[in-house]
């Protein structure tokens, strides 16, 4: 079994130091083998905000694996945003745009979808995609395949806005390579939906995992929250944790088979 604590959008600058205290000790208290980050780690890409959020990181006692999202790239300031749009992420968080956590039971893979010129939706070009399943090669087909992107695949009921470039191609690709998850961010709004759904041609039951804004005070209609992924065998079940004004604490449980068995959903909306 390996347990994964996948927050999202920190946008420091804009975070609630309350929040991210106790986020601090809920994370101490369940103990997640991995963090993920899907990205939007500041609010405007400032050295202030990636200071904050790299002594952030730094707090956090297990391993982490983080992708940038479209705020981490300089908005403002033109020839840094084209020129050297991620050389403060770099710098402040991590050189590494493919990071990877293995052990005997997950792969994880983080890739990074935030572009330039795409502000809103982000992108996903066909080397990243020979990166993620070269990536997955050489671990066996027990492993759980996990994606980390900041830009999402499909959008959350009533939400209309674009999803990441090229995401049907790179469903496809993820289905060849035996990809199991998906985590994202970016809408601020937590959601699981499965991507046989949404895509034809996928027949694996890819589980697309979209996490809400943890620690920012950037709220859309919903707390400040996180999911807390449990892996087992032949289950994945995902805990969503709510800000509650004091504390993190369970709102909801989705348990999904890892042979694509239908989601249940247990517990109220946050
Ligand atoms: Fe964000």
């Amino acid at each position: 079994m390996r347990t994964i604590a996948h927050l999202s959008d920190l946008h420091f600058g804009r975070e609630k130091e309350e929040i991210q205290e106790s986020l601090l000790e809920d994370l101490k208290e369940l103990k997640p083998s991995v963090v993920v980050i899907s990205g939007d780690l500041t609010q405007r890409a400032l050295r202030k905000e990636f200071s904050l959020a790299r002594a952030y990181l730094k707090r956090i006692p297990f391993p982490v694996i983080v992708v940038p999202g479209n705020h981490d790239i300089p908005f403002f300031n033109l020839p840094r945003r084209f020129i050297l749009p991620l050389m403060r992420y770099k710098y402040y968080i991590s050189n590494d745009l493919y990071p990877v956590f293995v052990d005997d039971e997950v792969a994880v893979v983080g890739i990074n979808t935030a572009r330039s010129l795409a502000v809103h939706n982000g992108r996903i070009s066909s080397k990243q995609l020979t990166q993620v399943c070269h990536a997955f090669a050489d671990v066996s087909e027990d492993h759980c395949k996990i994606v980390v992107t900041h830009h999402p695949f499909i959008c959350p009921p009533n939400i209309y806005r674009p999803t990441v470039g090229s995401a049907a191609a790179a469903l496809k690709k993820f289905d060849e390579c035996g990809v199991d998850i998906l985590l994202s961010g970016h809408y601020h709004r937590g959601h699981i939906g499965e991507a046989d759904a949404h895509f034809p041609d996928v027949r694996r039951p890819i589980l697309l995992v979209h996490a809400g804004t943890t620690i920012s005070t950037r709220l859309k209609q919903e707390v400040n929250s996180y999911n807390f992924l449990t892996i087992k065998k032949n289950e994945i079940t995902i805990d969503v944790r709510g800000w509650n004004g004091k504390a993190f604490s369970h709102v909801r449980t989705y348990e999904y088979g890892r042979k694509g068995e239908s989601l249940t959903m247990k517990g109220g909306v946050a």
